[in-house]
């Protein structure tokens, strides 16, 4: 898969705030994880070290289809998180007491290898990568954000599920102390996200622990969140304090509050709207004009194979 490793250039070169990293090899790589392409260390030595001419800063990144990422400032002030309030800025105002560290990660139901971990040694196995994926939400907006995370895949084959593992539940934390909006039944508290396993273990599933290079604030979810960008962005569950392995398929919190008008798959389809939103458009964040929605988002070739003779009308 794609592999791009963050510490290609010394901690000591860069500050937080410019991070350079190579843009022709994250879009060569990027082409070629779209394409289905196994990336081994080899072929990724075969593109060639960069120069220095090559390196662009992270907002100079793009995805594979060309668009270039938000800014970050438009990643991290125009959120849904409603355990800090239900406005799309009162996750960025409501969420500095929230305290991401220390935190335990929790890997529990059918795995041969259940664990509870502090975040740092959950973390350790895994290989941290940067990828710029288009991310969907179901209220008709999208944004481009380059996320840096480790494929949930990773994660799934280390614990071995076992065979009674049909389904992924990952939990956010509840802390009404800290999170305003959990003082409030706005939603059912913790917010629950599920996949069924073939998903969680499809290549383009990540556990995103940042943004832009830097930690992910809390308003985008620290310190770890889902990305699954086939998938309207409510799957994207934040702060996860719990990953379950269960036989039957779980109830996430938007299909529990509304079925009528929330699903258990939520793949990104522009034929089947939504009661309140058409799904046939979206709008970028910071452009104006109407971009025509995708389906799968834009990943069909990735993912289309899962839903193989499944009615996406049906199971929305
Ligand atoms: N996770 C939790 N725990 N609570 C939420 O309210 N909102 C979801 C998802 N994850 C949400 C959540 C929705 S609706 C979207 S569109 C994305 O987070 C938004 O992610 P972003 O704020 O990083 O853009």
């Amino acid at each position: 898969m794609i592999i791009r490793r963050p510490p290609d250039i010394a901690s000591s070169e860069i500050t937080p705030e410019q991070v350079y990293v190579d843009r022709r090899s994250f879009i060569r790589l990027a082409a070629a994880g779209a394409a289905g392409a196994a990336m081994t260390p080899g072929s990724l030595s075969a593109l060639g070290r960069p120069s220095r001419g090559q390196q662009v800063r992270f907002e100079d990144m793009e995805s594979e289809l060309g668009e270039p990422v938000n800014s970050y400032e438009e990643i991290t002030t125009y959120n849904n998180f409603y355990e800090f309030g239900t406005g799309k800025s009162d996750p960025a105002r409501n969420s500095g007491p929230f305290k991401p560290k220390p935190w335990t990660v929790t890997v529990e139901g059918h795995v041969a290898k259940p664990g509870e971990y502090h975040l740092e040694d959950f973390l350790a196995p895994y290989k941290l990568e940067d990828r710029v994926y288009r991310m969907r939400c179901v209220e008709a907006w999208s944004v481009v954000v380059p996320w840096r995370g480790f494929p949930l895949a990773d994660l799934v084959k280390r614990v071995e599920p076992t065979g009674s593992a049909k389904f992924l539940e990952l939990t956010t934390v509840v802390r009404p102390d800290e999170m305003v909006g959990q003082r409030y039944r706005v939603l059912e508290w913790p917010y629950l996200e599920g996949l069924r396993i073939d998903e969680a273990t499809n290549p383009l599933a990540l556990l995103v622990t940042g943004v832009y290079g830097r930690d992910l604030p809390n308003q985008n979810g620290a310190p770890l969140r889902l990305i699954v960008p086939w998938k309207y962005g409510f799957k994207g569950v934040k702060s996860i304090v719990k990953i379950r392995f269960v036989e039957e398929m779980p109830r996430n919190t938007w299909w529990a509050m509304n079925a009528r008008e929330y699903g258990f798959f939520a793949n990104v389809n522009p034929e089947v709207s939504h009661p309140r939103w058409s799904q046939a458009h979206e709008r970028r964040l910071g452009e104006l004009r109407r971009r025509e929605t995708l389906m799968f988002n834009g990943y069909g070739e990735q993912v289309a194979h899962m839903y193989a003779g499944m009615d996406l009308h049906k199971w929305f």
